[in-house]
């Protein structure tokens, strides 16, 4: 999963058509420098259903591979198959009759979506709300900041209770005149916390905003987890005030890449997602969701995916994700200067410091040297595991390598200052974040520029102010930034 790619980028098309077979082998070779998810060692990114069940996606993937799903009319058999999902999925969660809904490319595209949605109802209710607003925990999914980019909706960010559950007295106090969406997850990313939407949904139906749920995670494995009789408190539309619903299949659905279902409560909330052009050269133009071409592939990968795991089929993953989670859980448990952060019964485990010689990203470093592809966070600094079944076979190998690698930082006070570990650990603590922003947006810049990135193997620091300062005074301006963030404790209470 480190170095880099040393084949020459491809600069204009071969002036004759190449070799198929030279080309795929060309294909492989280019995974030189992947995450190598097949043994386990990703916790995100693919979600890993087993050779057999892969290969019949494929199967499936590939007989639409050419049909696209922009005009259902000309292509009936994707939108037959369309509308089998999202009953699928309606039932799973709990919808009734008037249920309905969609299939995205993504979880992105379905929160983009849900707000859009959620915007336009009001536009169309209250015409005299020209500031929308959307009331959302902090650790609600970032796709919902793209969305108040694109749609401009203003985000208000409700903080966390001490379970990392939104604060629902915060969220009321959030909402006013112009709020047009709540929102909670079910669970959010970064710790696996379902937020208490049963409260949420009260204050949705008192205040009459919609509520929506991003179960983009959870949409898929939470009914099986329940269904094993562990304590999921109620998220779904079982809750009333729930008005939308989104959940991934290209994640614990364990179908194709670009699949996700949005769910309206009915069509009166549907209505507001549809795109409609008269006006057009083209012709009338009518669309559900972002982009205009929707691959059959994804549709069909679902369709036939979801039938081939069937309820057992979802409930022995669910299973095994659960064991892992549980081991690693323990595992965390166990090993002195670490805590979790993430509840149980979840399939994502979170875990952080609890010492002040422990330092996260320093851990983090060591993981990756024995072979982990590990998932850094921030406020405060933890690594994040998105548990799937196959980490069954390698949960047990993690917490013995998590144990050594915390020794290790023990035992080496300037791991912190090293590597990653220090652009990491500055990065969570500049306060000035437009500088982190413009950092970051430089090495995007950077790998998307014409050169495609001058780097092609391991993470370096950034260029930019933040790099610059790391390389001449890290030291220094670690320990400040260490200060600061004591200072700001003190002050504020936040981490
Ligand atoms: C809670 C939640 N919502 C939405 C998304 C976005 O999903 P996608 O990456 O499919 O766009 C994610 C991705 O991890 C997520 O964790």
């Amino acid at each position: 999963m480190s170095g880099a790619i040393d084949a020459p980028l491809v600069r204009s098309l071969p002036t004759q058509g190449r070799d198929h077979a030279a080309l795929l082998q060309e294909l492989e070779a280019l995974r030189v420098a992947d995450a190598d998810w097949r043994d386990g060692r990703v916790f995100s990114l693919v979600y890993d259903p087993g050779h057999a069940h892969e290969a019949f996606l494929q199967e499936a993937h590939g007989r639409y591979f050419s049909e696209n799903g922009l005009n259902p009319m000309a292509f009936k058999s994707l939108h037959r198959m369309e509308t089998d999902v999202v009953r699928m999925v309606g039932h799973l969660l709990h919808g009734d009759a008037a249920t309905c809904g969609t299939m995205t490319s993504g979880g992105t595209e379905s929160l983009l979506l849900a707000v859009k949605t959620a915007r336009d109802r009001a536009r169309r209710l209250h015409p005299w709300n020209r500031r929308p607003e959307m009331v959302l925990p902090t650790t609600a999914h970032v796709a919902f900041d793209k969305a108040a980019d694109a749609f401009g909706v203003k985000i208000r960010r409700a903080r966390l209770g001490p379970d990392l559950r939104v604060d629902v007295k915060h969220m009321k106090q959030l909402i006013n005149r112009h709020t047009v969406l709540l929102v909670a997850s079910a669970p959010q990313y970064p710790h696996g916390a379902i937020d208490p939407v049963a409260e949420i949904g009260k204050l949705a139906q008192k205040h009459g905003i919609p509520l929506h749920v991003d179960a983009c995670v959870g949409g898929l494995i939470l009914p099986f987890i329940e269904r094993l009789g562990r304590a999921v408190a109620p998220w779904d539309f079982r809750v009333p005030g729930v008005t939308s619903l989104s959940a991934d299949l290209h994640k614990y659905g364990y179908t194709a890449k670009g699949a996700s279902v949005l769910l309206h409560k009915s069509t009166d909330y549907l209505q507001d997602q549809i795109f409609v052009a008269t006006d057009w050269p083209g012709g009338v133009y009518a669309s559900p969701s972002l982009p205009g071409t929707r691959p059959g592939g994804p549709i069909a990968a679902a369709w036939a995916g979801m039938q081939a795991m069937g309820e057992s089929g979802y409930l022995a993953l669910a299973q095994q994700t659960l064991a892992a989670a549980d081991e690693l859980r323990a595992g965390v448990r166990a090993i002195d200067g670490l805590k979790l952060l993430s509840p149980d019964d979840m399939p994502i485990v979170t875990w952080t410091s609890a010492a002040p010689d422990v330092d996260v990203y320093a851990v983090a470093d060591q993981l990756e040297a024995r072979g982990w592809h590990v998932d850094r966070q921030q406020d405060p600094p933890s690594v994040h595991l998105t548990v799937m079944a196959g980490h069954e076979r390698t949960a047990g190998a993690y917490v013995s390598d998590l144990a050594a690698a915390v020794q290790f930082v023990r035992a080496h006070p300037g791991a912190k200052s090293q590597g990653n570990a220090a652009m990491y650990g500055m990065m969570a603590k500049v306060p000035f974040r437009s500088m982190v922003k413009r950092t970051v947006r430089g090495l995007m810049l950077e790998m998307y520029g014409p050169e495609g990135g001058k780097n092609q193997g391991d993470p370096q620091p950034p260029d930019g102010v933040v790099g610059k300062l790391l390389a001449e005074h890290g030291e220094t301006i670690g320990r400040a930034l260490d200060t600061w963030q004591r200072l700001r404790t003190r002050l504020t209470g936040r981490r």
